[in-house]
């Protein structure tokens, strides 16, 4: 599948000069405004885009998705007949086909332009359909000028526009095309780097007494109060001596920004955490966006220990060193700004997360649990688009993937973990204060991870663990109860104007997320972000899916319905903690769900009794 769209990426670009489309002379539809947008905070609009090429992506609608999202709610609930009844990737497909009609009236449409069928990508669904075509024939095709775009504080640009129109006879046809009003700053969540020192290893940090943690009742090293290793995680998550032993189970990481894992660290890693893993890796995929640059490049897997990334590094290190021996696969996907106009061959992205579904959704075995370490600010992603990437998220727990994603680092704030240089004003115009949740930590569809730290666990403080409420998508079923009780015990008034009440709230759950002790570029570093909760967090589903496969059970799949429910009494906690932000202490952790550590951390010693019974 995969390479088939790639040779038809590569045809298009071979074929510079498109065929003399502007010759053909559009049908006279009048062009209606699709989508438009205020102009973004913090970006600056510079010239009108040079000239050069766009890779247009179309989404065309999924009128079955709701059927897909009943199959999804059925085979995720523990207590229905048909949990674990996961959907194969052609159900899944059928049920996110777009109408016969939409893809004959979008054909047309794109004919009028020149542009036929064999210059094309489309998703395996037909959902999506991808083109390269010069910029200029997008703008009359978008009725649109494109700008250059700069973002004042780091410097990066893009090629956007504030407002795109269709034809007025395909607003039903076409959900969203993109590039155009995105202004994501995709950013990774890993925000707070130290060095140890250099005598500190971690046989001299064992030598003092166990503490034993009075949430979980479990005993933990010590040193696991300064210093997270996959032992302490074993230990506080009450997983020691637990073997991994069934058959088709896997784990994933994905990797975006240009970040790559390095092996020789990965293994200092093991020599120094897990010594039974030495000489285990990973399988590798460079997913190769094609959205991004004049020519389909890869993600990067550059080995040079000196270039490895602490993100990526952080991710693999601890989800794989916690799921060991179950097989590991890691992706780097390509694709993000900074559009660079100087040069002749200048990037121009959306968020790659739609990158990676298309690669992933074309798979037929996508491992069973994966985790993201990446978000961007929700305002900055569109809401069309939004829906889009999180209907995709939804389809792969339809297939039976459990996924998770970092909550952010920055409390109920944006993503920067600095509060002095935090932005808490909304995007639309109006410029009003407002907390700013996280995408896609909001998509109600994935499993989000905030962050711990210390024994016994309290939210985390040093960055804040990032939660909230979505102004994107309601509140499902699964958390109504929980959140609802959450809210009743809110004084009145609390925060009113700030948050959305009746939006899907996060994080769903919590882990560690503070000093983990990770090997970079050769050397042992402490690192934080709940980038380090939700690898770990990954790692412990891995662990729960082997308990389900041994027992001749179907995957975990879809999480929220499970841990909303039974799941509950599988988790610490944690009541301790807030996570400010906006000028704000933000919310507090309390008994019972908080929108700063969720339901809690887990118990996979619980929740292996609680997932087969
Ligand atoms: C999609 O929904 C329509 C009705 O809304 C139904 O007739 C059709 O069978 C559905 N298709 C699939 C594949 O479920
Ligand atoms: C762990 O460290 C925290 C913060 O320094 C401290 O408050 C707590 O008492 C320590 N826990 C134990 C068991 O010593
Ligand atoms: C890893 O490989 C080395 C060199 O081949 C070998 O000595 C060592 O026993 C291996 N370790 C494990 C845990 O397999
Ligand atoms: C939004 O409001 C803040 C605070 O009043 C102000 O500092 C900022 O310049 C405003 N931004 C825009 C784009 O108007
Ligand atoms: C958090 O707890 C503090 C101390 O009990 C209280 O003063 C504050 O109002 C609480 N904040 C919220 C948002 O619940």
């Amino acid at each position: 599948m995969r390479s088939q769209a790639l040779r038809g990426l590569l045809l298009i670009v071979s074929c510079a000069s498109f065929g003399g489309a502007w010759a053909v002379p559009a049908r006279a539809y009048a062009h209606k405004v699709k989508e438009s947008v205020a102009p973004p905070r913090g970006w600056v609009k510079h010239n009108p885009a040079p000239d050069h090429n766009i890779v247009l992506r179309i989404g065309l609608p999924q009128p079955n998705f709701s059927t897909l999202e009943k199959h999804l709610y059925e085979v995720s609930d523990p207590d229905h007949e048909r949990y674990g009844a996961h959907l194969s990737k052609e159900e899944v497909e059928k049920l996110v086909a777009p109408h016969q009609e939409s893809v004959d009236l979008v054909n047309e449409w794109l004919e009028t332009h020149g542009i036929q069928e064999n210059d094309l990508i489309r998703s395996p669904a037909k959902d999506w359909v991808t083109l390269r075509i010069p910029i200029r024939l997008a703008e009359k095709m978008l009725d649109t000028t494109y700008h250059v775009w700069k973002h004042t504080a780091s410097g990066d640009a893009m090629v956007r526009t504030t407002s795109y129109s269709l034809p007025s006879h395909l607003h039903d046809h076409i959900e969203v095309v993109q590039p155009t009003t995105m202004f994501g700053r995709f950013k990774r969540s890993a925000s707070t780097i130290s060095w140890p020192e250099d005598s500190e290893t971690t046989a001299s940090l064992q030598n003092l007494p166990p503490i034993v943690d009075t949430v979980s009742g479990t005993k933990v090293d010590a040193s696991c109060n300064s210093t997270i290793t996959i032992t302490c995680l074993q230990q506080l998550y009450n997983a020691v001596g637990f073997v991994p032993s069934s058959e088709g189970n896997s784990v994933g990481i994905t990797g975006y920004l240009e970040e790559f894992a390095n092996i020789q660290d990965l293994q200092s890693f093991y020599a120094d955490q897990r010594p039974d893993a030495l000489n285990s890796s990973f399988e590798f995929f460079s997913v190769k966006g094609l959205l991004t640059h004049h020519l389909p490049v890869g993600g990067l897997n550059d080995q040079t220990l000196s270039e490895a990334g602490a993100e990526a590094g952080l991710d693999v290190q601890f989800a794989f060193g916690l799921s060991h021996p179950i097989p590991a696969t890691f992706y780097s996907t390509a694709g993000r700004p900074p559009f660079i106009p100087d040069v002749g061959t200048p990037t121009d992205t959306n968020e790659p997360y739609t990158d990676w579904l298309d690669f992933i959704l074309s798979q037929s075995n996508p491992p069973l649990s994966i985790s993201t370490s990446y978000g961007d600010d929700e305002q900055t992603v569109p809401e069309s688009f939004a829906r889009r990437a999180c209907a995709g998220f939804a389809q792969l727990g339809a297939r039976g993937v459990s996924l998770m994603f970092s909550s952010g680092d920055g409390g109920v704030g944006d993503n920067d973990p600095d509060p002095a240089t935090q932005q808490c004003f909304t995007n639309d115009g109006r410029n009003v204060t407002r907390f700013l949740p996280s995408f896609p930590a909001s998509c109600p569809y994935v499993t989000t991870v905030g962050g711990t730290t210390n024994i016994p666990e309290v939210a985390v403080s040093r960055f804040f663990s990032g939660g909230g409420f979505s102004d994107y998508f309601p509140r499902p079923d699964y958390q109504k109860k929980a959140v609802g009780d959450y809210l009743a015990a809110l004084p009145k008034g609390t925060y009113e104007g700030l948050f959305n009440p009746n939006g899907r709230a996060f994080p769903d759950v919590a882990a560690q997320s503070d000093r983990f002790r990770i090997f970079l570029s050769g050397r042992p570093v402490l690192i934080g972000g709940t980038s380090a909760s939700s690898p770990a967090f990954a790692g412990i589903v891995a662990l729960l899916n082997d308990v389900r496969l041994a027992n001749n059970q179907r995957p975990l799949g879809f999480l929220n319905p499970l841990l909303y429910s039974k799941g509950v009494s599988g988790f610490n906690d944690i009541t301790i903690g807030h996570n400010s932000g906006c000028g704000t202490l933000g919310f507090n952790a309390t008994a019972g769900w908080d929108p700063v550590t969720g339901l809690g951390t887990p118990n996979f010693g619980k929740l292996k009794e609680l997932v087969i019974s």
